[in-house]
């Protein structure tokens, strides 16, 4: 399936198998043509190299910066809180909360065990934190804490995985409604859990900025950098909570506007732009989001917010995109066995960066608190939580194939991604307490 696409990206085709390369974040290049095809919602990654980045994780893993609290409450709270985004994937007899029989909402390609997948070892482990302990996903205690709200999930195919992995979750106590449903692909939804009076969208906004993506008939992603993409921010008002995650959309080639004026591009040869990357494309568009959500808020005067930042996840693809067991892993790495560096790092630096950015913007309105779910690193010790071939179903029936598209990017289900819903809910339940504390 070599398209024109691929022969464009050919002669930056670099294969990741060194230690040596690994300092340079280069992947295989996966054809878009390909890509529209078999994962409609999944960018694959043509990305240019940048340098190792030497970002050391710091401990931004917020707290709510109400003014009502004391400092020494505080600072309390700050140092009692738990750092998730370190430790170990250790083994786990316990089975997942769901299986393929028990979620109807999962996307098809996610459903690893229902395409066959035939090992069954990557479900049975749980993330140990270095310095504390994580509690498994409680479904009733999450409806709970969040009855009488909208929790909104926002950004690519990233969010829906997630947004499908708590859903399953959540099924196994209340069975959610489907509100609506619409878009290319079911690209917004909505569920409702009338019982908790709880309600869970899903909005397709992979810059988060108004944009227009990269298609067989659209050669450059188009970003509005400083324009929110009103698909989703027009119901802002409507949110209580908003948990956002992108990344992958930028690495395609783009075309970047602000105000009337093209600021630049990336990957852009035969366009007479400035290709100034995407890492400044990200944090304008994080920037201008986060914005939005304060000066909106502030404008009507609304209620108050709790805004969650994803961070990026990276992929496992191994060599061609092409070849069966593109992520062919069955484990975990160990602890230290790699290290979040290169583009990985610095999306998440970027990532977080704004996030600190808008809580600094935020904390003279006490209604907003924003939060990093920073598992990158989570992400990246798990090669073999992916439905590589296994995204279509019974890839093999007729023998090995030459071929086999693989999707080394998105997570099964059940898989790692419940893990990022486990300190999702964690975070909600501090956020419970502090809300208490400050009545
Ligand atoms: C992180 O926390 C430690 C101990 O609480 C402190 O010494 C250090 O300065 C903090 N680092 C940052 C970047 O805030
Ligand atoms: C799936 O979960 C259901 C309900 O917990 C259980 O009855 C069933 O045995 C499970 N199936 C598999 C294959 O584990
Ligand atoms: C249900 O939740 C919405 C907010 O999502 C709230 O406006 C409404 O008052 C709640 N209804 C009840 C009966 O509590
Ligand atoms: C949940 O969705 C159902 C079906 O669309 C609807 O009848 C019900 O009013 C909704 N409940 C809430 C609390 O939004
Ligand atoms: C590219 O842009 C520069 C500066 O705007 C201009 O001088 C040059 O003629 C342009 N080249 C082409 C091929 O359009």
């Amino acid at each position: 399936m070599k398209t024109a696409t691929s022969n464009f990206f050919n002669d930056q085709t670099v294969f990741l198998t060194t230690k040596q390369l690994l300092r340079w974040t280069i992947c295989s290049l996966i054809p878009i043509a390909m890509f529209l095809i078999y994962f409609y919602d999944l960018p694959i990654l043509p990305f240019s190299p940048s340098p190792n980045s030497d970002f050391t994780h710091s401990n931004i893993t917020s707290h709510h910066s109400s003014p009502s609290s004391s400092y020494a409450e505080k600072k309390k709270a700050y140092q009692n809180q738990c750092d998730y985004s370190k430790g170990d994937w250790i083994r786990d007899t316990s089975s997942p909360l769901y299986n393929d029989t028990t979620c109807g909402m999962m996307k098809e390609g996610r459903n690893c065990i229902k395409h066959g997948r035939p090992d069954s070892d990557y479900l049975y482990w749980r993330w140990k934190p270095s310095e504390c302990y994580l509690p498994r996903f409680e479904p009733h205690t999450f409806l709970q804490l969040i009855s009488n709200k909208h929790i909104a999930f926002v950004g690519d195919s990233m969010a829906r995985n997630q947004v499908e992995s708590l859903l399953c979750m959540l099924a196994t106590v209340s069975i959610p409604n489907l509100v609506y449903q619409y878009g290319e692909d079911n690209q917004f939804s909505k569920w409702n859990f009338s019982s908790y009076n709880v309600s869970i969208s899903l909005y397709w906004s992979p810059f988060l900025v108004q944009g227009n993506e990269k298609s067989s008939t659209r050669p450059n992603n188009e970003l509005y950098l400083d324009h929110v993409d009103e698909k989703w921010a027009k119901d802002m008002n409507q949110m209580d909570m908003i948990v956002l995650s992108v990344g992958h959309w930028f690495l395609l080639p783009a075309v970047y506007h602000e105000g009337d004026s093209i600021l630049g591009c990336h990957y852009c040869p035969g366009l007479n732009y400035t290709d100034n990357g995407f890492y400044d494309a990200l944090r304008k568009s994080l920037r201008t989001t986060l914005s939005s959500l304060i000066d909106r808020r502030e404008n009507n005067n609304g209620k108050g917010i709790d805004v969650v930042v994803t961070t990026f996840m990276p992929h496992h693809f191994e060599g061609d995109w092409d070849k069966a067991g593109a992520c062919p892993k069955t484990k975990p790495y160990r602890n230290g066995e790699k290290e979040v560096e290169g583009m990985n790092g610095e999306m998440r630096k970027v990532e977080i960066e704004e996030v600190v950015a808008a809580k600094v913007k935020g904390s003279e309105d006490g209604r907003f608190r924003f939060e990093v779910l920073d598992i990158t690193e989570l992400a990246l010790l798990r090669p073999d939580g992916h439905p590589g071939p296994y995204m279509n179903s019974f890839p093999f029936f007729h023998g090995v194939q030459e071929r086999v598209q693989n999707d080394c990017v998105h997570w099964c289900l059940p898989g790692p991604i419940d893990t990022w819903n486990e300190i999702f809910l964690e975070m909600i339940k501090k956020w419970g307490e502090e809300t208490r504390s400050e009545d």
